[in-house]
């Protein structure tokens, strides 16, 4: 059985991510915030608690896993989070809290995930989530504090890569997901490009299955 590590694992995406590989027979480490542990509980996934802003938490946490889990397969970050707004919003406030948000969650897993991949036979694989907005400029531009902090996954992305030839690391890209909070907040929104968090789990699963290793994984 392999074994897939997921982050935001009480989230929209992580949530769906987590449901999908399990149904698929895969071992789910699902990473949830401290105290969010659901009370139910599903075949073949074990709930984590981990503060991801907190790098020593994070690696302990993981670190802890290792006797039990010796190998971790892959991996689906997709803790992060969204803030509006033009340069005159983004200030250094804006800046830090999305950088913190959806750069150092991912960053404090994919540190210590990586170099252990690195070890194990098989190599591994480590999934990040980005956003058009860090790709496109002229969507970026209404959301630089966004665009900006997601962008630094990329730049990642590529240093890994240049790094190992056992780690796989890759960026999905999505419009919008079909969520509740989206369908609230913006209830008269084209969803025609909107995707819901189930399809692209799925499409990870096929990319995976594939063993495809596109630097970006376009989902919609
Ligand atoms: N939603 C969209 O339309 C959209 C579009 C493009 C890209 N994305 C990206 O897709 C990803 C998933 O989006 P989503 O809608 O699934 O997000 P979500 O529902 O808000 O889920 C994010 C999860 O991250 C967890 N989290 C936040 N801070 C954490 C921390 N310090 N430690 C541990 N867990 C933490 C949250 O847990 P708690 O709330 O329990 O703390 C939550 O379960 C994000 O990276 C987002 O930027 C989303």
């Amino acid at each position: 059985m392999k074994t897939v590590l997921i982050t935001g694992a009480g989230g929209n995406l992580g949530a769906a991510c987590a449901l999908h590989f399990a149904a698929k027979g895969w071992q789910v480490l699902a990473f949830v915030s401290p105290g969010k542990i659901p009370s139910t509980t599903l075949a073949h996934v074990r709930y984590v608690e981990a503060d991801l802003l907190d790098e020593q938490n994070t690696s302990a946490v993981i670190e802890k896993l290792t006797g039990e889990f010796p190998v971790i397969d892959m991996a689906i970050l997709t803790v992060g989070g969204f803030e509006a707004g033009g340069i005159d919003k983004a200030d250094r406030a804006a800046l830090r809290r999305m950088y913190a948000l959806n750069f150092e969650t991912a960053y404090h897993v994919a540190r210590p995930l990586f170099t252990r991949m690195n070890q194990q036979v098989g190599g591994g694989r480590i999934v990040f989530i980005g956003a058009r907005p860090a790709l496109d400029a002229s969507a970026g531009k209404g959301l630089v504090a966004y665009g900006l902090s997601k962008s630094l996954l990329f730049k990642l992305a590529d240093y890994l890569n240049a790094g190992s030839d056992k780690v796989r690391s890759q960026v999905v890209v999505f419009n919008a997901l079909d969520t509740p909070q989206n369908r609230k907040s913006m209830p008269k929104a084209d969803r025609s490009t909107w995707v819901t968090p189930e399809a692209v789990a799925a499409r990870l699963e096929i990319v995976v299955g594939e063993n495809r290793n596109d630097a970006v994984i376009e989902v919609a």
